[in-house]
C-alpha cells in the first residue's frame, strides 16, 4: 500500500486557526487515515504577536496521541510547529514557544504573502548560520517567488527545503500557482508535498490525489520521494517504520 507522510496540517485543535475541536480534528484524522496518510507532524502557527495561542499545544498533543494510538496503531504522530518569520525565533525556541519538527533540527517557517523574495532568501540563510535548516512553507504562496521562480532554485542551491500545498499542486489555487508548482517540480528543487489542513470540509487537502497526480506527471520513485521518504527523513524517521 501506498504510504504519505503529512509534515504541515493544523489539526492539532483549539492550539490555532485550524481544527477548533476534538471532533473536527478527528474527521480529519479519519479522512487522512483513509486516503493513506501513516506519518503526521502537527504544527501549530507560531506567530510572537500571539503567542499565548499556541501554549497548549504539548499538553493537547499528548491526549490526542493516546487516543489515536488506539484507533490507529500503524499511525505515527509528531508536533512541530509553522513558524511565522521574526527576528527572534532563537529566543522563542528557547524558552520553548515554539518548537522544530519533531526534535530535530528543522524549522518550518512562513513568511507573509508579500514578503519580499531578497528578504524570505536571506532570512531562511540566517537561520540556517544559527545552526538549524529551515524549510519554506508552502513557497508558493509567496508573490515574489511566484513572480521569480528562481528565488526557490536558490534556496535549493544552498540546501534549503522547499516545501508545497497538495491543493497548489492539484490546481485547488488556480493555474497560475499549479504552474508554478510543477516548474518546482520539473526542477527537483521540492523536498515535500503535505496538506496544510485546517478545516474537515477541504477535501482536497489529501495527499493522495497529489500523489497520483505527481506520478502521473513526473513517474513513482519521485512521487514516493515527496509523499513519504523526504518528509519523513526531514522528521528525522527511517523511510521505514
Ligand atoms: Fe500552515
Amino acid at each position: 500500500m501506498t504510504r504519505f507522510c503529512d509534515l504541515h496540517c493544523h489539526i492539532l485543535y483549539g492550539v490555532d486557526d485550524g481544527a477548533q475541536t476534538v471532533e473536527e480534528a478527528r474527521a480529519l484524522i479519519d479522512g487522512a487515515y483513509r486516503s493513506g496518510t501513516r506519518t503526521i507532524c502537527f504544527t501549530p502557527h507560531y506567530n510572537p504577536l500571539r503567542e499565548l495561542q499556541s501554549a497548549g499545544a504539548e499538553e493537547t498533543f499528548r491526549t490526542f496521541s493516546a487516543e489515536l494510538k488506539e484507533k490507529y496503531p500503524d499511525l505515527t504522530l509528531c508536533l512541530g510547529a509553522e513558524i511565522l518569520y521574526h527576528q527572534r525565533i532563537a529566543a522563542s525556541l528557547a524558552r520553548g514557544a515554539c518548537r522544530p519538527l519533531n526534535g530535530t533540527r528543522y524549522l518550518l517557517i512562513e513568511f507573509l504573502p508579500d514578503d519580499d523574495g531578497a528578504y524570505i532568501v536571506s532570512s531562511l540563510e540566517g537561520i540556517l548560520a544559527s545552526g538549524y535548516t529551515p524549510i519554506l512553507a508552502h513557497a508558493e504562496r509567496y508573490n515574489s517567488f511566484l513572480r521569480r521562480p528562481k528565488l526557490a532554485l536558490e534556496l535549493a542551491e544552498k540546501d534549503i527545503p522547499i516545501q508545497l500545498n497538495v491543493r497548489s499542486v492539484t490546481g485547488g489555487n488556480g493555474k497560475k500557482v499549479k504552474k508554478f508548482c510543477h516548474k518546482l517540480l520539473k526542477k527537483g528543487v521540492v523536498a515535500a508535498i503535505a496538506s496544510d489542513a485546517h478545516d474537515p470540509e477541504y477535501s482536497d487537502a489529501k495527499l493522495d490525489e497529489g500523489y497520483r497526480e505527481v506520478f502521473h506527471r513526473f513517474g513513482e520513485d519521485y512521487a514516493d520521494t515527496l509523499f513519504w521518504k523526504m518528509p519523513r527523513a526531514l522528521l528525522g524517521l527511517d523511510e521505514n517504520d
